[in-house]
């Protein structure tokens, strides 16, 4: 008989006597074990259960449309019973073949997970400090080794703190070479703001005032710390870059207490061999202001590179310009409560980027923001 009798009913089958049906579900049962033995899966037994099960169309639901029901009052009581014969019998094979299914996948998924000691380990590659980090790190134990601590302040700033309390008022001028990103956030309580914003530091200075204002003198502090500003991107100038501040005040520094922290500085990071240089300079929170240069270390200080060319870096002037410092102005140490009469001291801002390109021979201070791994696997 068809795979497909339920489809019919009884009186199309040609079925009049109870033994026909037995044999009829004899055979249905016979079909719906052979099904369910090929059920290997969860996904296969779901599909069996639904072609034999399935309320609007499993097998199950047709038998019981086309044979039970319109079956006559002689077949009626013979159908019903191998209907629900059938039922509990294929029942229970099912749930014999579902913890099968079940236990099998455990067993699969177990030797899986099962560790396989003899197999050589997975070897995850190890990352480095960013050669900035290491930079900071090594300037840091230079200045550290001789009685600086090390402090740090916020990127997002009060101009207060960035501009007003290191004597640059709203409409100096040179705001205009600090230009940078205002944010729009409220601005917290504290000292007051000119314009009420916040903005992204433009250097570490502003960590001088927040010093002071905490700390009594002497004070001796190096802060490591990222800064920002619009400037347009290009070799040398990123709108994110590093820089160290440097700050020291006591009752009798003097400008050769000044030269000598940062002539040992340098040839502490640079070898003994450099040549050093002040040139006057301008910032209004240093009087006097400083710019400090190194012999340019790419061509020895000749202006000539091995070639016999002019050289590209110092563009043969044998010169590198390395930060601005100065003397603490007496007027900042008006803003944090400090005696002008009594006190001196000096301060530092080194460009961090251009001091780690300097050392290292990186001639594109984009490089360290790429974060190529190329690159960064040259500093392990
Ligand atoms: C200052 O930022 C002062 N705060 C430094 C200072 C501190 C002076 C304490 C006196 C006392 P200046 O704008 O020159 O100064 O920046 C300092 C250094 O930051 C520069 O010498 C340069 O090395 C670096 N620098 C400036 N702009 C950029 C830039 N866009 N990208 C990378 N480095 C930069």
């Amino acid at each position: 008989m068809s795979h497909h009798s339920h489809e019919k009913t009884l009186a199309a089958l040609g079925v009049t006597e109870p033994g026909q049906v037995a044999r009829l579900f004899a055979q249905l049962l016979v079909q719906a074990n052979a099904d369910l033995e090929a059920a290997h899966s969860a996904d296969a037994f779901e599909k069996f259960r639904v072609h034999w099960f399935g309320r609007k169309s499993g097998v199950l639901t047709l038998v019981g449309d086309n044979w039970l029901k319109p079956a006559g009052k002689e077949l009626k009581p013979a159908v019903g019973q191998e209907l629900n014969q059938f039922k509990a019998q294929l029942d229970a094979r099912m749930e014999t073949r579902r913890a099968a299914i079940e236990s099998g996948a455990e067993e699969t998924s177990g030797a899986r997970e099962r560790v396989d000691l003899s197999l050589p380990g997975v070897r995850r590659p190890i990352g480095s400090r960013h050669l900035i980090r290491q930079v900071f790190e090594e300037i840091e134990d230079i200045f550290v080794s001789i009685g600086f601590s090390v402090v740090e302040g916020p990127e997002i700033e009060t101009p207060y703190y960035n501009f007003e309390a290191l004597n640059i008022p709203e409409f100096h001028p040179v705001r205009d070479d600090m230009d940078t990103f205002y944010v729009e956030a409220a601005a917290p309580s504290g000292p007051p703001t000119v314009a009420g914003s916040l903005l992204l530091r433009t250097h570490t200075s502003p960590v001088q005032i927040r010093t002071m204002e905490k700390q009594k003198p002497p004070v001796r502090v190096i802060v490591p710390g990222k800064v920002y500003r619009r400037d347009n991107p290009d070799a040398t100038h990123s709108f994110m870059f590093h820089q160290i501040e440097g700050l020291a005040v006591d009752t009798d520094i003097t400008f050769c207490d000044f030269t000598g922290t940062i002539e040992y500085f340098v040839k502490q990071y640079f070898g003994p061999s450099v040549k050093t240089r002040f040139r006057p300079s301008y910032f209004p929170f240093t009087e006097p202001s400083v710019e400090f240069d190194v012999s340019c270390i790419f061509c020895g200080g000749s202006g000539v590179s091995a070639g016999g060319a002019t050289c590209g870096k110092c563009k043969g002037s044998c010169w590198i310009e390395l930060f601005g410092a100065g003397m603490v102005d007496p007027a900042v140490y008006g803003f944090v409560n400090y005696d002008p009469k009594k006190l001196s001291g000096f301060a530092f801002g080194m460009g961090m980027d251009r001091l780690a390109m300097l050392k290292y021979g990186i001639d594109d201070i984009q490089a360290f923001f790429q974060n190529d791994v190329r690159f960064l696997r040259q500093f392990p």
